[in-house]
């Protein structure tokens, strides 16, 4: 069966979903094929930050009711090294805008529950296999979905993520791969506690990182830098909360409030840019063109950043026949990914300690962190990149 649509997106994450509410909005059609069940994408945990103006983009979606009951909004948050706490008053450094702590998982449920009430087609279960023609005016996907299915469409965007098939649809000698794998990983728990402080505490003390962050009142999200290559089964929950308690402690008399663990698995960290994003009728968004290191929060933020900039250029060229938007799409995306990437290394090798350097190299990092804490510029910038950089298309 083949089925038409203007748009044909591949994958229902935060890249394909806000996509598909955007081009809903400007009265383009498309179809999202999703290999997975929705279940298991409304259940798959990942990111937990939204910038200030993703929010706000929920909102004028008609998606953002949930957010503002559940989410929890901070002023600011906690660096922390040397057993010293300091707090980076982030709405007071940004002129009021705030940090947004709600979980990817629930924005995926937001996006779909949205999208298939407004009558939109999300293909679960369906697995892209082949991207056709996307050097003529009649691309075209082929699909497995208890059988063989096309969909033939004007554009394909690949919003499928870092592991599929978009990306290598680029010719090999079109495109310039970007990386660098980070000599360490996330161990991320999730566990049945109360609050142990108001805001995030992103750490580097003793043997490197933790993060304190939330899900609800009683569910907490915690992290800590581990080997990427360690077997979850060596991580009992003893050990998890010992090193907790190592890299999280004060001396003020704060305590880290324990519960049972319920979930936890372990991330590697990589940096990746692919360039172009984008060949003939081929547009690659999200992590499929790009991965981030997870402290600094930007991984979902950018892929919504890239299908607003994809959005308004498809619109341009439906619309007013102006492709000169679509034309821009690598570049003007680059720019915002590349400050994106700048910042998330400068906090991953700022808060990691990362046993290739030198004792030299790690004191620097703690010296980038002092420099924070005391120099308004260095905290406003740290301030304007985690809370979101403006927008700008030019
Ligand atoms: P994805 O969310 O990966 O969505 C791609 C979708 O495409 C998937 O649903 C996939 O099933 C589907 N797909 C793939 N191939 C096909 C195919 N052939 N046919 C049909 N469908 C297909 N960021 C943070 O900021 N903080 C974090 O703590 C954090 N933790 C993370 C943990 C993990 C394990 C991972 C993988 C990422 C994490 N990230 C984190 C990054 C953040 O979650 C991503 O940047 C974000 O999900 C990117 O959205 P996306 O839509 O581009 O891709
Ligand atoms: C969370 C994840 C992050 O990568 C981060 O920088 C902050 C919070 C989280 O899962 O809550």
């Amino acid at each position: 069966m083949t089925l038409r649509t203007q748009v044909g997106i591949i994958g229902a994450g935060p890249a394909g979903l806000f996509l598909a509410h955007l081009l809903h909005q400007a009265g383009i059609e498309s179809i999202i094929l999703e290999s997975r069940s929705r279940q298991d994408v409304e259940q798959t945990l990942r990111a937990g930050v939204l910038e200030h103006w993703v929010v706000q983009l929920m909102h004028d979606l008609g998606i953002g009711e949930r957010v503002a009951r559940e989410a929890h909004f901070h002023d600011g948050i906690t660096l922390q090294w040397n057993r010293q706490r300091h707090h980076v008053d982030i709405t007071g450094l940004t002129g009021g805008k705030r940090i947004t702590v709600y979980p990817q998982h629930e924005v995926l449920k937001d996006l779909i529950a949205g999208r298939l009430g407004q009558g939109g087609q999300i293909l679960f279960g369906a697995r892209c296999l082949a991207i056709n023609g996307i050097d003529s005016d009649r691309p075209s996907i082929d699909f497995d979905m208890d059988g063989a299915d096309t969909i033939a469409c004007d554009y394909v965007v690949a919003a499928d993520g870092f592991h599929g098939l978009g990306r290598q649809a680029i010719p090999a000698a079109a495109r310039t791969e970007y990386q660098k794998i980070y000599p360490f990983g996330w161990l991320g728990i999730l566990t049945r506690a109360p609050l142990s402080w108001h805001e995030l505490i992103y750490a580097n003390q003793q043997d490197g990182f933790a993060l304190l962050s939330t899900r609800t009142p009683d569910v907490q999200r915690m992290y800590i830098q581990c080997d990427p290559a360690d077997d979850i089964a060596a991580w009992s929950d003893e050990r998890i909360w010992g090193q907790l308690h190592d890299r999280l402690d004060v001396d003020d008399g704060w305590q880290l409030r324990e519960g049972p663990i319920f979930q936890k698995g372990i991330v590697s960290l990589r940096s990746f840019v692919c360039d172009p994003m984008q060949y003939g009728r081929l547009f690659i968004a999200g992590d499929a063109a790009h991965i981030v290191p997870p402290t600094g929060a930007k991984g979902l933020n950018l892929a919504v950043a890239d299908v607003l900039v994809l959005a308004r250029a498809l619109e341009a060229s439906y619309r007013r026949n102006d492709g000169s938007l679509l034309d821009r799409y690598t570049a003007t995306c680059l720019r915002r990914v590349w400050k994106a990437e700048r910042f998330s290394w400068y906090m991953t090798t700022m808060l990691h300690n990362n046993e290739h350097e030198t004792a030299f190299e790690r004191r620097i990092h703690f010296a980038d962190l002092d420099l924070v804490r005391t120099l308004e510029p260095q905290a406003r910038a740290l301030a304007e990149n985690y809370v979101g950089l403006p927008f700008d298309e030019a």
